[in-house]
């Protein structure tokens, strides 16, 4: 086993670790059981897209960063082995991590980490703030898209950096003894990008201005724990951000946000098994996209508190037309899990993809289980039908993965799912916490079946 894994996710009374030695666990598939009924409460996690970037943020310190609420997801794991490649010390203690970044001294990550995780590139901006040099593998497409990092080097290059891409290797080298400040506006508001300059604008001489910047609540999240090391930051939610670089950042202790997709995933839970649960911790202001699309087709959303949301799903849904944007916009994390609902809503809806190229896999598989769904190029025009049935099915990616897991327990039957990977690597015990709302899934090695 190489390196202790720092998390062991809890699923019904055995302990599993997530990794070992850097391999998935042997693929598996997990048997849904149809028609479910949910109800009670659910405990939403901190955030996946917060913790990766603010884990990479850590190293941009010169001492230890505690962060808290971090969710038990293989791609923790994945950051926690990148970051210790580059010379830094984690230790865990329940859901909080200790990110001692002191001996912060490699600036190149291997090519193996990376290519498991796109977010891995996050870490270039803070090398190459904290040490001057970075050199981190492209981290190439994925299943939703090529994912170029064009605005990323753009943006360093504005930064003072010499970037060159050789073998694979995006090499990053500051032509002064620390960056400078520059004006920078983004072509398109993409979140890495955002968050990649913010970081190493932190560090730099003088001031940074980044124009039609993502507002994603989790750069908010990040910008926060970077002025909590002592970062000038300003704006950060905004489309425009103002950094005004310090010489050097301090240890400090943070709290993740609650996770705005994965307690989306569980209110569509909710509404496509016509069930009612709560959801919490919540920020309900996050979830305003997702609220309103729920409400327009018929589904009730009450909020029980300032953290906390009631969804009471409904017999008859109506049709709806749903196009995935920057934020505030709809997010595309949510496009899958919300046409798996509309393929059992009245009429017909549209679901327009604009953020993605590539993130609409998971039709062929809802098809399979029943669904009609025509694909015209980035858009799937969806007709509703009375019944989904139970088929096995492939998981594509992160969120294909969830959206499949609740078309399955809202269809007739049993559905068995392959792919889990995907699951893993952004949802942090789904299935335990869906077996407290009272459904019925497990996992079974696969060919046990
Ligand atoms: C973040 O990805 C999230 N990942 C994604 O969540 C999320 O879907 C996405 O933002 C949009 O909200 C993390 O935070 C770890 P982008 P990121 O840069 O930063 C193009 C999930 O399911 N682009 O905003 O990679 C890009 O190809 C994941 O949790 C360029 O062209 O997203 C895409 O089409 C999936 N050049 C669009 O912008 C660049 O240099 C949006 O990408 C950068 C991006």
């Amino acid at each position: 086993m190489r390196g202790k894994d720092i998390f062991s996710v809890k699923q019904s009374n055995s302990i599993q670790p997530i990794l070992i030695n850097g391999q998935d666990r042997p693929e598996s598939v997990l048997r849904i059981k149809g028609k479910a009924t949910l109800s009670g409460y659910v405990p939403i996690s901190g955030a996946k897209n917060s913790t990766l970037a603010i884990m990479a943020a850590t190293l941009l310190c010169s001492g230890t960063s505690r962060v808290r609420n971090v969710p038990a997801i293989v791609d923790v794991q994945k950051m926690i082995d990148i970051l210790r490649a580059v010379g830094v010390k984690i230790t865990s203690d329940h859901n909080a991590l200790d990110i001692d970044a002191k001996d912060l001294s490699e600036s190149h990550v291997p090519y193996e980490l990376v290519n498991q995780m796109r977010a891995s590139f996050f870490v270039i901006g803070p090398l190459l703030a904290r040490l001057g040099v970075a050199r981190v593998p492209l981290p190439g497409g994925c299943a939703i898209g090529t994912r170029p990092v064009d605005l990323h080097v753009k943006g360093l290059q504005a930064l003072g950096a010499d970037v060159i891409i050789d073998q694979g290797i995006v090499q990053a080298y500051a032509r002064q003894s620390r960056l400078q400040g520059a004006k920078i506006y983004l072509d398109y508001p993409s979140v890495g990008a955002t968050e990649t300059l913010m970081m190493a604008a932190t560090l730099a001489v003088g001031e940074t201005v980044i124009e039609n910047c993502a507002q994603e609540p989790e750069v908010i999240d990040l910008a926060n724990f970077c002025i909590s090391m002592g970062a000038k930051i300003y704006g950060a939610g905004t489309k425009t951000i103002i950094i005004e670089g310090v010489d050097q950042l301090h240890s400090c202790e943070f709290g993740i946000i609650p996770d705005r997709i994965e307690a989306a995933t569980f209110m569509v839970a909710a509404a496509i098994t016509r069930s009612t649960i709560s959801i919490s911790p919540v920020i309900p202001d996050h979830l305003t996209a997702a609220i309103a699309k729920l409400e327009e087709i018929g589904a009730k959303v009450i909020l029980e508190s300032d953290r906390c949301i009631r969804v009471e799903g409904q017999p008859r849904y109506h049709h709806t037309h749903i196009e995935t944007l920057p934020y505030p916009g709809f997010p595309t994390d949510m496009q899958a899990q919300f046409m798996a609902l509309l393929t059992l809503s009245e009429g017909n809806s549209t679901v327009k993809e604009t953020v993605f190229e590539n993130r609409l896999q998971h039709v062929a598989e809802l098809c399979r289980m029943g669904a009609n769904i025509m694909l015209q190029g980035n858009i799937a025009v969806v007709t509703g039908v009375s019944s989904l049935c139970g088929a096995p099915v492939m998981a594509t990616d992160l969120r294909a993965s969830a959206a499949l897991v609740l078309a399955g327990l809202a269809a007739e039957g049993e559905t068995q799912m392959q792919g889990l990977h995907h699951l893993d690597r952004g949802y942090d015990q789904l299935e335990a916490k869906l077996r407290n709302l009272g459904a019925t899934l497990y996992r079974q090695p696969l060919g046990s079946e």
